[in-house]
């Protein structure tokens, strides 16, 4: 095979960052297919090895944050007609389960969905109040009734077994 040099001089005269990475120009083109090649076939390897991850991950890891089972309380730490404060899917999640009556469970993020501030409960005008600006919602749907909020609160699913009350996921806020 020839060898050739992209200004066509002979190799003793060629810069020194050439001569000490000897690449023939008659090569180069061979070397840079070559290269992309390999470049592609790898990038595309790690693709699929990536997205096998996630779907082996998805199928046999824990389930996410906000679907996690974990108890927040027991009926007999509720009063009917009261509200207890917790903590959910994580620690700077403020939630609140209220007990309208006997037979009612039900559990909200605290996060007013106008603009984030602290709603409390006023369980005798089955309300939840933000003292922001005004905002309530109702306490059996926690659908906004006053005030700017649009959105419901986040609902917490409950489940009750033998007296304790777990949090087993957040539904999502529907407009
Ligand atoms: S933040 Fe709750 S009404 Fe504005």
């Amino acid at each position: 095979m020839s060898s050739s040099t992209p200004d066509g001089r002979p190799a003793e005269v060629q810069p020194l960052w050439r001569r000490d990475f000897p690449i023939d120009l008659d090569q180069e083109q061979y070397v840079t297919r070559r290269d992309f090649t390999k470049f592609m076939v790898l990038t595309s390897l790690a693709f699929v090895v990536g997205q096998f991850s996630i779907a082996l991950q998805s199928a046999i890891g824990s389930p996410p944050a906000s679907q996690q089972v974990r108890q927040i309380g027991h009926l007999d730490k509720i009063a009917v007609g009261g509200a207890i404060s917790f903590h959910y899917p994580g620690e700077n999640d403020p939630c609140l389960l209220l007990r309208p009556d006997e037979h009612t469970l039900v559990a909200y993020s605290q996060k007013c969905t106008h603009l984030s501030c602290a709603v409390v409960p006023q369980m005798a005008r089955k309300r939840l109040y933000c003292p922001c600006h005004e905002g309530s919602f109702d306490v059996s749907s926690g659908r906004p009734v006053a005030g700017p909020p649009r959105r419901p609160l986040p609902r917490i699913r409950l489940e009750v077994r033998d007296g304790a009350i777990f949090a087993t996921g957040v539904e999502k806020s529907l407009a």
